[in-house]
């Protein structure tokens, strides 16, 4: 496989305690958790619980039934955001989103279901939080933050939002998909009432998991009812957590899984982060040194998540995404799901490259990367 720089869109390698994790689930615990009291079962059930205490230790949530599981983040935000919202409420988000928060809101506001107000970034790249507080009307029910971009890996002033929110008694959502499992995060300091991660990203967990984090008090109508191996004599949604919004069998292997990786991540979160900002400052130095590379991400190292967007030259982004490919370089071209951060930029014609660093990656690879560059150029 060519050198990854893509970790931003999925991480690779994952850990070999992940891989096990999930090997061991398909052979020696096969069973569907929290349905049968078969020893399988309770095995699976048992590592399930396991996985949502990381989480919740990770998060620095109190109970860890206050974190849900959702297939990706995207599932998770489409649960927040829809659960959160009634006929006619105003929603306050970022230009700088994902379309996984953008899509679904402009769906909601296409149908005259909600008002939305998208606030730019300061033409540093980051939102002002007095910005989030003048958009706030008497109809404001839910503010939505993207923690990191994932355009710039900017990190978004968070905590401050969360105290406006907070202040104002409206329910606050961050998008955590940039951030979880790659700096600290607590959801307390951060005073949100969601939070949205998916597990496949700085978790190093496996595709189709992530999670949902609610403060407790938090209710959401449900997107999705069903057996929840609970109250099953009742014809209507347990309203007790998780089960609320986790219907249907749980992707256990995908869980279990998760579960090594959060455990991987949390041995080592600091090692981890420091690794990928001396990673990031270097492929920012040795980028910032080529004549004819234009560069978006943040300088100041404590202001980013690992993540380097560029452009070479007048190349479009996707033709140099595909010359690097050619070197053995897995980046990213295009727009990254996220059009409002490429507006902000002035790059939503040709978008940019975006090389995103991981725990994996080797100062060497960085510099041979850099070098693939100036040959490029
Ligand atoms: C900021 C942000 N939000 C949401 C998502 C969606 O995550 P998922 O692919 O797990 O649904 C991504 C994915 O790249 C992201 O970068």
């Amino acid at each position: 496989m060519s050198i990854y720089l893509d970790n931003a869109a999925t991480s690779h390698p994952k850990p070999e305690g992940v891989v096990r994790a999930v090997t061991e689930a398909l052979t020696e615990y096969n069973a569907n958790p929290g349905r049968s009291g078969h020893p399988a079962a309770l095995r699976a059930a048992r590592e399930v619980l396991r996985t949502r205490e990381g989480l919740a230790r990770l998060l620095g949530a109190r109970d860890a039934l206050s974190v849900a599981f959702a297939f990706n983040c995207t599932d998770a935000l489409n649960l927040a955001i829809k659960g959160s919202l009634c006929l006619g409420d105003h929603v306050i988000a970022t230009r700088l989103e994902h379309n996984s928060v953008l899509r679904v809101l402009a769906e909601l506001a296409s149908r005259d279901r909600i008002a939305l107000t998208l606030l730019d970034p300061r033409p540093d790249g980051f939102v002002d939080p007095e910005d989030v507080r003048s958009a706030i009307t008497r109809r404001t029910s839910l503010i939505v933050c993207t923690h990191a971009s994932n355009v710039t890996g900017a990190i978004q002033p968070v905590a401050a939002i969360g105290q406006v929110a907070r202040q104002e008694g409206i329910r606050y959502l961050i998008d955590g998909a940039q951030a979880l499992g790659g700096m600290p995060v607590d959801v307390e300091a951060l005073h949100c009432d969601l939070y949205a991660f998916p597990g496949h990203k700085s978790l190093l967990g496996p595709q189709g998991t992530g999670g949902l984090f609610l403060r407790p008090g938090v209710v959401l109508c449900t997107l999705r009812e069903g057996g929840t191996g609970s109250a099953s004599d009742s014809m209507r949604q347990p309203p007790e957590l998780p089960e609320r919004y986790e219907s249907g069998t749980l992707n256990l292997p995908g869980i279990a899984g998760l579960g090594a990786g959060v455990a991987h991540v949390s041995e080592r979160l600091s090692q981890i982060m420091m690794h990928e900002r001396e990673l990031t400052s270097a492929l920012l130095e040795g980028l910032s040194a080529i004549p004819g590379i234009m560069l978006y991400s943040p300088r100041e190292e404590a202001a980013r998540a690992g993540i380097v967007t560029f452009n070479v030259g007048d190349l479009p982004s996707s033709r140099a995404a595909d010359l690097l490919a050619e070197r053995g370089f897995a980046v990213r071209g295009g727009l990254h799901c996220a059009p409002g951060a490429h507006r902000f930029l002035g790059t939503l014609r040709r978008g940019a490259v975006r090389a995103s660093v991981g725990h994996a990656n080797t100062f060497e690879e960085i510099d041979r990367f850099v070098e693939a560059v100036r040959d490029l150029v």
